[in-house]
């Protein structure tokens, strides 16, 4: 293929700058850190609305009404229950797996009790995306409870979402403020524009498969360390460095054995994550009203991390994105390391379901080129020629 040849030009490794869709659901200036869901700034949705109500300006492009976020949410609330052959299968899952990959069997097989076959039918679109948003929480608790030998927790018709989540993990509500900060940490994960994840479900979603299988190919997308993998690595690093005299050492040995420093860096900004700088703040509210003491120890070594780190990678362009702080916070909230990226999903799939409604309204089925660099009329030869 010549090198002058328009598909040779138009390659870019990763997709780096290709546009992959048209999208109205969200919108990021990586020069600037700005991030907008349905054109209102980030900030403002984390100081004042809900993952909830967030769900629903992603899902359909507008704040809702009272009435409409009411029936909204107790759609949600009645549907978080799960059928006890999903209980059954996730017991039979071994313990020590990882629960992304518990999540995403329970999620794939979730369809086979909802055929969701016509996925252009408004009543199939609407009670999936309910479905899934209420039940993918019920999932990641119940495996989080099996995996530990404990019986599942039922969810309570009279928590919030986030609420909710948590008094499954340990059949205790919550303290307001940890389950506020975590119901933040959902809207701010809960859309990212054309992420790894989302163009995983995309290009699912173009083959007109169902939703359950979209956001189970989301989910396996997700979970790498590149991406929504990114927090639990955050958290295991910073107890890998363990004292604020090792964090440089650690940092010069990790780039110069060119390894990524986990939390930092982001294919779009080209600054730090507006999102880390709001689960800053959110953490340090937590920390000054939970504790006497102040900020966790995590959480201050993270903050010299993070200085260090922009001082050995700023002039790459190189910053703190929503994964570096986010794990601190789920640790202060009781969670552990490996459902960090549950946490993330649990978020995501609004995106991802807003993704795919926006997808089946004009679809094309994802069907990219490629550049071949292989062989061309090689000739067969018979096993006792070969040498
Ligand atoms: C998320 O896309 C999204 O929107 C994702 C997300 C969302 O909300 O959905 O924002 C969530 O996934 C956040 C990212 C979480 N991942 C991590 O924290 C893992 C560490 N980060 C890197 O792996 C990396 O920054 C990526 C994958 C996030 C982005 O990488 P790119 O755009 O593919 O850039 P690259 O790997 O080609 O790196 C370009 C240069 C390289 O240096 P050179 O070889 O040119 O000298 O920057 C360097 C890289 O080595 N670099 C890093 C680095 N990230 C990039 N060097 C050290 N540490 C890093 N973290």
């Amino acid at each position: 293929m010549a090198m002058n040849d328009p598909s040779v030009q138009a390659f870019s490794p990763g997709l780096a700058g290709v546009p992959a869709a048209k999208s109205k659901i969200s919108f990021v200036d990586g020069q600037t850190g700005l991030l907008e869901y349905r054109g209102i700034r980030i900030e403002e949705l984390a100081a004042h609305s809900s993952f909830m109500e967030t769900t629903y300006l992603l899902l359909y492009d507008r704040l809702p009404t009272k009435a409409e976020m009411d029936r909204f949410s107790s759609d949600v609330v009645h549907h978080r229950r799960i059928k006890y052959r999903i209980t059954d299968l996730i017991k039979c899952l071994p313990e020590h797996g990882h629960p992304m990959d518990a999540l995403q069997a329970a999620v794939a097989a979730l369809g086979m009790f909802y055929p969701a076959r016509n996925v252009l039918d408004p009543e199939v679109q609407y009670w999936s995306t309910v479905r899934l948003i209420a039940k993918v929480p019920t999932i990641i608790a119940a495996y989080y409870r099996l995996q530990r030998g404990d019986e599942q927790i039922q969810p309570r018709d009279d928590l919030d979402h986030a609420s909710n989540f948590l008094y499954m993990l340990t059949e205790t509500v919550p303290n307001p403020m940890i389950a506020k900060a975590l119901d933040t940490c959902l809207t701010l994960h809960a859309e990212h524009t054309m992420n790894a994840s989302t163009f995983s479900g995309m290009v699912t979603a173009s083959t007109l498969a169902d939703p359950y299988t979209v956001v189970s190919s989301a989910i396996g997308t997700l979970k790498g360390p590149l991406h929504g993998g990114a927090a639990q690595e955050v958290v295991e690093m910073l107890e890998a460095i363990g004292s604020r005299e090792n964090v440089r050492p650690y940092l010069e040995q990790k780039l110069a054995a060119k390894e990524k420093v986990m939390g930092f860096g982001h294919r779009i900004y080209k600054v730090k994550d507006p999102r880390a700088i709001i689960l800053q703040q959110l953490a340090r509210q937590l920390f000054a009203r939970l504790s006497r003491h102040g900020p966790s120890p995590l959480y201050a070594l993270a903050e010299e991390v993070e200085r260090v780190g922009e001082e050995l990678l700023q002039a790459k362009g190189i910053h703190a994105n929503v994964d570096f702080y986010s794990g601190v916070l789920y640790q202060t909230m009781g969670l552990d390391t490996d459902f960090f990226p549950t946490v993330f999903a649990m978020a995501r799939v609004s995106g991802w379901l807003a993704h795919w409604l926006e997808q089946i309204q004009d679809n094309r089925l994802f069907r990219p080129d490629q550049i071949y660099e292989g062989a061309h009329g090689r000739a067969y030869v018979p096993l006792n020629q070969r040498t």
